[in-house]
């Protein structure tokens, strides 16, 4: 079993990059950011990943992992919410293979993020049905059952009261319509009660930037199943890419 892996997160606004030890689940030197270019287009993006596992040096027997904010069935993105819409249907996997000379292991960015919080984070130790809903500009999601992942779930684009959730209780809609704490937490509510009464898991983990605030808002949540914040934060996805890349599962 490979002692390091390589993860790589494709964002909106930028293209991260860290070598990773898979035993502590902490990055190895630093981390390479490259801004997203304009257009986000396939090949413009696998150009610049590209450039990351150059500029982090990455050996060609070490295992990468490359997150895409959109779900990754076999290889092939059927659907891209938030980024070009260039992606839909491109098989990313031969896509990196072919720019970046060797086997990449592409996966959605939540369960990238979602692993990485049951290897090393806040729901390490964890038995059960994890929900792991990570808030950004979408609101992507894992499902994660003793340890193994339930690929692709895409709890963010949930139907809830005539509305796509993740344009109602996503963060970035928090920022974008200037809600106050209150206000976001009412959408919340309605957010994961709905969730919940889905599927009734055993754990919510909640990740993305605004969990470092998790005290404004959790306390505001009334549900039956605990909510904790996630602890890897910005390394999340990074972290669970390289992991995912080189266990594929938890
Ligand atoms: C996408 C998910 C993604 C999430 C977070 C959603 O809009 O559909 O696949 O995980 O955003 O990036």
């Amino acid at each position: 079993m490979a002692q390091v892996a390589c993860g790589i997160d494709i964002g909106g606004s930028g293209v991260k990059g860290a070598l990773v030890d898979l035993e502590s689940g902490q990055y190895i030197g630093d981390q390479i950011r490259i801004p997203t270019p304009d257009p986000a287009t396939p090949e413009a993006v696998a150009d610049v990943c590209r450039a990351v596992i150059d500029q982090l040096d990455v050996k060609p027997e070490v295992p990468i992992g490359v997150t895409f904010p959109a779900p990754v069935f076999d290889g092939v993105i059927p659907y891209m919410a938030n980024l070009d819409q260039s992606w839909v249907d491109v098989d990313v996997r031969a896509l990196m293979e072919r720019h970046l000379g060797r086997p990449v292991v592409p996966l959605n960015d939540a369960d990238a993020a979602g692993m990485a919080e049951v290897a090393y984070g806040a729901a390490k130790g964890h038995d059960g049905v994890i929900v792991f809903t990570t808030q950004g500009t979408g609101i992507g999601s894992a499902i994660i059952v003793n340890g193994t992942l339930l690929t692709n779930t895409e709890l963010g684009h949930l139907e809830i009261d005539g509305h796509d959730a993740e344009k109602m209780a996503s963060s970035g809609q928090k920022t974008v319509q200037g809600l106050n704490w209150d206000q976001w937490a009412q959408r919340l509510q309605r957010y994961y009660s709905h969730v919940e009464f889905l599927l009734n898991p055993d754990l919510f983990v909640v990740g993305g930037g605004v969990s470092e605030n998790h005290e404004k808002f959790m306390p505001l949540l009334s549900l039956k199943t605990p909510m904790i914040p996630a602890k890897l934060l910005n390394t999340a996805g990074i972290v669970g890419a390289a992991y995912y890349a080189a266990h594929g599962r938890a």
